[in-house]
């Protein structure tokens, strides 16, 4: 039988009303659905201070750094939603890729990241729904050995775009999220 792939679900916002968070829980209970075992974590919870090797040689990996690590070397599968930031990703989300990205020692280069599955997603107050940022983390998350999946769904207007019960208006946007998010348990559990 086929194991239960695990997925990790998280956002590039620490905002406590991010809209970014609310779409991520759409694909996570989307990936549930389809038979993943899926962890929603929030960044908030995991403040890390700006990277810095110097730092890090003297005081090795920041606690809340290696956590984040540890939980994404436990998921084969990730679902991000990202806000744009002056069309990138946040810096929030850019700083806990990087402190994930350095190795133990012994340990393979991007351990945490290597062969992971992801899909990524997007919502903005603008028209263009955070699509700018998603091309930059697609290429992050590329180059750091994530297989990224190549659909992906901006929503624009995010302020009109949720309902009280953190779905969204839009049924097909709706759909697409949660099939997106499908898709990755879907590819995992074929791979495994
Ligand atoms: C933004 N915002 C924004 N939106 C967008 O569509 N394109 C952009 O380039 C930017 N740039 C930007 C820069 C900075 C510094 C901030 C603080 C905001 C607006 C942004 O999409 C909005 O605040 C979202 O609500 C952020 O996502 P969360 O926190 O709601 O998930």
């Amino acid at each position: 039988m086929a194991t239960i792939p695990k997925i990790l679900a998280f956002a590039g916002s620490t905002r406590v009303d991010s809209y970014n968070k609310k779409l991520v829980k759409i694909a996570a209970a989307g990936a549930a659905t389809a038979g993943a075992e899926v962890t929603y974590i929030d960044l908030r919870d995991l403040p890390m201070p700006l990277f810095d090797e110097d730092v890090e040689a003297k005081e090795g990996m920041h606690p809340n750094a290696l956590t984040f690590k540890n939980l994404l070397m436990e998921h084969q599968g990730l679902l991000i939603a990202s806000p744009e930031y002056n069309s990138s990703i946040t810096a929030v989300l850019k700083n806990a890729l990087d402190w994930a990205s350095r190795p133990a020692l012994g340990e393979p280069p991007l351990a945490a990241f290597s062969g992971k599955v992801a899909a990524i997603m997007s919502t903005s107050p603008g028209a263009l729904g955070g699509l700018r940022g998603l091309v930059h983390l697609r290429a992050i998350l590329s180059n750091i050995g994530v297989l990224v999946l190549p659909g992906q769904v901006a929503v624009p207007k995010a302020y009109e775009m949720f309902k009280d019960d953190g779905t969204l208006k839009d049924a097909k946007k709706q759909q697409s999220i949660e099939k997106l998010a499908e898709s990755v348990a879907t590819i995992l559990l074929k791979l495994s």
